[in-house]
């Protein structure tokens, strides 16, 4: 089926903000359009207001007036429902609700005629609930526009259940005649934009609540590394804090809480207090007249540099190379595992792990970590970390390179893959999730992603010219940082073949077990240590730092420390009631702890075959912090932990 005709009459319903830019979108493209909405003269307000707007660009030279008096004159506002009963396609903006809907489109059956095509704009309801009740719940579909729908390019076509593939290939055509780009996906929550996005607010969210940077330095990276129109707190301020913070709650709802649709603390504190950006004059930032916006973190070097080291290839970071050549700084070349080395620093682009971790684990001192930048050859901005300890002057000489390259730098705490990287990563997970669960293609998620809301890059093709083990191993540990416990349980617990439980007997036993071990550990309960929660591979330990654990330097012993990560690591590593013991462990402090700070340890199974096991403790305060990084490695030995002695009374 080829698009409508522009003789085909259009109906839009509801005469709001969409409703009154998707009646201009069809007008202007040549289609009769009548419009109606249940507030009496509302539609004809909407024509009028459709009229100034296209008298705006008249007075700009970006209409002819010819071509605004043919759009108006195609506009003819009804005030009665039975006016739209020859229409061929109906579209609906209405109200956000699914019974007010459903009631309207089972009206809608039985005035217009059989071929008449409905369409719903809703952003968050199921296209197949809404047609559930219809006789003919075939012919219903989304059309999903974004706003402004004169400006925005992207039109999702969702198809529910029952709907007609015929008539979604009709509207398809129809919306690329109209000028738009459509894409096709199935109706799923947050169809495609609204649900891939998440990410894009939750991962600054986090990083603000995590201590990791501020508002300004976080927009400015995505701005000036990631090649983002925006940053998170400036576009959710845009957008408002209300719209965007109830779309991450409908899509968290409709995913049954996944915790990585997470909604944020601080963003629902803002909606609390009113501040809801731009359009109330403050969110994140404030919008009184006069209010200057706080500047963008940055560091610099006065150390000087003329020569650095690559070893072998930096990947998508080469870009950097060249600008280097080009400021007249000498490259030596070197075979090696993709490394920058300048003085006693050692650059590298970061693969998702902290530089503490990095730094112990692959042997490198004076570790610089890079984020990820779109283009490399032309970022304005790159944000670096370093794990705690960093030689001040190697930190000056890495800082120094970065800035003969002609970046700005800004220093993030040490946190699981920088900014940048750590947003574009969990994008392409979420794009991949999507395509996995066939809501689109891979050529329509990336289109939607940036015709919708204009990201510099689909996030599966950036993906794909990242890396996908790259962004695979970038994702592990920042799924691991988000984590709650209650979502590594439920990880943990499900079915991976060698358990015949279901989720909640594994979960009982868990708990059974880390009781059991609890009760007979009396160091831990003499350090006034609390069995928070426990599940088949993973564990909370919560302890509130005394003065008796105070040491010399007036922080928390690192004993206490190490005593507290090594309880949550046993009671995880023996959840299976299998008596497993340590056979290693060892521990980052990265974070003092002081005294009367209420810590907690969570403890995630990272693998288990065989007889042994690799555990990670992440130790934060009380203000989500990170202290301590802690990793276990267990071996199971004979026995069960809950036996006919030490049952769990
Ligand atoms: P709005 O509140 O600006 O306009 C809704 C209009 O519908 C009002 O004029 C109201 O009087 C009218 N109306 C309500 N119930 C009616 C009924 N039973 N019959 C006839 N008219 C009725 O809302 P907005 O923002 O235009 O949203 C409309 C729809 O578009 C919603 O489903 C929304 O989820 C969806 N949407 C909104 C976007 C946005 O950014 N505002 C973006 C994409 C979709």
């Amino acid at each position: 089926m080829t698009a409508l005709n522009t003789s085909a009459r259009i109906a839009v319903i509801g005469a709001g903000a969409m409703g009154a830019g998707i009646a201009q979108v069809a007008a202007q493209a040549g289609h009769p359009v009548l419009l109606l909405d249940n507030r009496p003269g509302a539609a004809a307000q909407a024509i009028e207001g459709i009229d100034r707007q296209l008298g705006k660009r008249v007075e700009n030279g970006k209409l002819s007036a010819e071509s605004r008096s043919a759009t108006v004159a195609r506009l003819q506002a009804v005030e009665a429902i039975e006016a739209l009963a020859d229409c061929d396609l109906i579209i609906e903006a209405i109200v956000e609700n699914l019974e007010v809907k459903r009631a309207l489109f089972r009206q809608l059956e039985g005035i217009c005629g059989e071929h008449c095509i409905l369409a719903s704009n809703t952003s968050s309801l199921s296209i197949t609930s809404i047609a559930a009740q219809l006789d003919h719940p075939q012919r219903l579909l989304g059309l999903h526009f974004f706003n402004p729908a004169p400006v925005m390019a992207l039109v999702e076509i969702v198809s529910g259940l029952a709907s007609d593939p015929a008539l979604a290939e009709c509207l398809y055509d129809t919306a690329k005649a109209w000028g738009k780009k459509p894409v096709h996906t199935r109706s799923t929550p947050g169809f495609i934009v609204n649900r891939v996005a998440r990410p894009f607010y939750a991962e600054s969210l986090r990083m603000l609540q995590e201590g990791a940077a501020d508002c300004p330095t976080l927009d400015a990276l995505m701005r000036e590394a990631g090649g983002f129109a925006m940053g998170a707190f400036e576009l959710t301020d845009l957008i408002g804090h209300d719209v965007n913070y109830a779309v991450t709650c409908s899509v968290f709802d409709a995913y049954y809480q996944d915790t990585r649709f997470l909604p944020s603390l601080i963003q629902k504190e803002l909606v609390d207090g009113g501040r809801l950006g731009r359009k109330s004059g403050q969110g994140f930032y404030s919008y009184a007249q006069g209010a200057e916006r706080p500047q963008a973190g940055e560091i610099s070097s006065s150390a000087s540099v003329e020569t650095c080291i690559a070893e072998g290839d930096l990947g998508i970071a080469q870009g950097l190379l060249a600008r280097l050549s080009e400021q007249g700084v000498e490259v030596i070349r070197r075979d090696g595992r993709g490394l920058l080395r300048v003085g006693d620093a050692v650059l590298a682009l970061s693969d998702g792990r902290m530089a503490c971790q990095r730094a112990r684990e692959d042997g490198l001192r004076n570790l610089i970590l890079l984020d990820l930048a779109f283009d490399y050859r032309n970022a304005k901005r790159i944000a670096i970390s370093h794990a705690a300890g960093i030689d001040p002057l190697a930190l000056e000489q890495g800082v120094a390179l970065l800035q003969r390259a002609g970046l700005m730098v800004s220093l993030l705490s040490d946190s699981p893959a920088l900014a940048v990287l750590r947003t574009v990563a969990m994008l392409a997970n979420e794009a991949a999730d999507a395509l996995l669960q066939d809501v689109a293609s891979a050529t329509d998620i990336d289109l939607a992603m940036r015709a919708g809301v204009n990201y510099p890059q689909g996030p599966l093709a950036w993906a794909d010219a990242i890396g996908l083990s790259h962004i695979w191993k970038t994702c592990t540990p920042v799924m691991a940082k988000n984590a709650t416990g209650r979502r590594c349980c439920c990880a943990a617990a499900s079915p991976k073949g060698e358990h015949s439980m279901t989720n909640h007997e594994a979960m009982t036993l868990a708990s059974e077990c880390a009781q059991s071990l609890f009760q007979r550990d009396t160091a831990s309960q003499a350090m006034g240590m609390r069995l928070l929660s426990a599940g088949p591979g993973c564990a909370r330990v919560g302890m509130t730092v005394r003065a008796d654990m105070i040491q010399g330097h007036g922080t928390c012993h690192g004993g206490y420390l190490f005593a507290l990560a090594d309880s949550a690591f046993a009671f995880a590593c023996n959840s299976y009631n299998e008596a497993t013991v340590a056979i290693g462990c060892s521990i980052d402090y990265i974070a003092p702890a002081r005294l009367g700070d209420t810590l907690n340890a969570d403890c995630i199974e990272q693998s288990r075959s065989g007889r042994t096991g690799n555990y990670d403790v992440r130790i934060e305060n009380q203000q989500g912090q990170l202290i301590a990084l802690f990793h276990g490695k267990s071996y199971k030995v004979r026995g069960p932990v809950l036996t006919q002695e030490n049952p769990n009374e």
